[in-house]
């Protein structure tokens, strides 16, 4: 059934493709993001790629009230997909007060303005990250949550608030999804990841030295309980993260309150791994040098995904080989991203 969705922070990266996804599937959106962390020419694309338009675009804060007020007042929304917050682990620990005011201040105020404007349907981006230092792999949506950084905490936090919230409002539907590495980008070359300065994430690092805007990679540690001794991470394409957002939302109604669910492969891949299928891809050698581990790094996080397989046929259809081939192409074509 066609929906109107809100999707908060549609321009970043996963919301890009997201986005896709909705509009190809008939669905209307409209897209709130302040671009502190993308491009307005991301959602020029998402529309060139889908062959439609947007509903409407707005430039503002998640945490602004008024601002959603007038959203949700001048939209019929359905539904909203709520991507808006910051991401990076490393920066959370310097400025932890900007985690919590925007990735939970965020949360509150959305949900409130939900409640105020009869919404009751969310789908929430959670993140793998709550698993923390994982004892046992893969991990299912039972195993214990152990945030190991201010991020992490906030997405853990948002959980709860969103449980309780549910409690509270019997009508309410809330889907977490908690994404493992989501990787890749879109197979036209169109979209892609643009982190701001360094990239925190190892992908679009690998991209850009192939590209020649870095030297080389450091291998944070080879000292892991790990095959290779390097860090295993369950690499997910986003366009497969994309599609887990369309089911959802076919399938928020079939239980009332609040679901969490992995989005993973089920397969793990070490930073090793990941540097040889990515030079196979790309035909270039890439440089590296075995460095200090990263503080707060774990060694291995996998996905059990049975739980979305079981109840929606969700199940990753993408290999490592495509998320590097189509992070290498958005690269190549995109070589400082969507600046000019
Ligand atoms: P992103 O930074 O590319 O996208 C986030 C978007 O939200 C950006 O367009 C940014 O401009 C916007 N935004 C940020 N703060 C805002 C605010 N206060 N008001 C309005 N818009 C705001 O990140 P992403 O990789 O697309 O991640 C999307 C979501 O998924 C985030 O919630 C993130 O925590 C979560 N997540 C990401 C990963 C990952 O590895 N990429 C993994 C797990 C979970
Ligand atoms: C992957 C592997 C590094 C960079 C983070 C968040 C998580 C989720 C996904 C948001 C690790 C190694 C990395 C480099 C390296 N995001 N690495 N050299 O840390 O698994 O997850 O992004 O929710 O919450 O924590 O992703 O891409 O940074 O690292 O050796 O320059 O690559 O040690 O083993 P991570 P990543």
């Amino acid at each position: 059934m066609s929906q109107t969705v809100l999707v908060t922070g549609g321009a970043g990266f996963i919301g890009s493709h997201t986005c896709v996804e909705l509009l190809r599937s008939g669905h209307e959106v409209v897209v709130l993001d302040d671009h502190s962390n993308s491009s307005p020419v991301a959602l020029e694309r998402v529309e060139k790629i889908a062959g439609r338009r947007l509903s409407a675009t707005h430039v503002a804060d998640v945490r602004d009230r008024r601002s959603l007020d007038s959203v949700f007042s001048r939209h019929p929304i359905d539904s909203v997909i709520h991507f808006a917050a910051k991401k990076a682990v490393g920066e959370s620990v310097r400025i932890p007060l900007a985690y919590y005011d925007i990735n939970v201040g965020g949360t509150t105020a959305l949900v409130s303005a939900m409640h105020d404007h009869g919404v009751h349907r969310l789908v929430f981006s959670s993140s793998c990250s709550i698993y923390g230092d994982a004892t046992s792999v893969p991990l299912t949506e039972e195993s214990p949550a152990a945030p190991t950084n201010p991020y992490a905490t906030t997405k853990w936090t948002c959980e709860q608030i969103l449980a309780d919230q549910c409690l509270h409002v019997p009508e309410l539907r809330v889907l977490a999804l908690r994404y493992f590495n989501p990787a890749g980008a879109h197979p036209t070359g169109l979209l892609g990841e643009d982190p701001r300065g360094v990239p925190d994430n190892i992908m679009p690092f690998l991209t850009q030295i192939a590209v020649g805007r870095r030297d080389e990679l450091s291998v944070f540690g080879d000292d892991y309980p790990t095959p290779d001794g390097t860090g295993v991470r369950d690499y997910l394409h986003v366009v497969d993260v994309a599609e887990g957002h369309r089911v959802a939302l076919d399938h928020i109604d079939d239980v009332p309150g609040m679901r969490v669910f992995n989005l993973g492969t089920g397969h793990g891949a070490s930073v090793l791994d990941l540097v040889r299928v990515f030079e196979e891809v790309c035909g270039r050698q890439i440089p590296y040098r075995i460095t200090e581990r990263r503080p707060g790094d774990v060694a291995e996080l996998v996905a059990d995904p049975a739980k979305a397989t079981a109840s929606w046929g969700w199940t990753a259809q993408r290999d490592l080989a495509a998320m590097c081939r189509d992070a290498w192409n958005f690269q190549q074509h995109n070589p400082y991203g969507y600046a000019p």
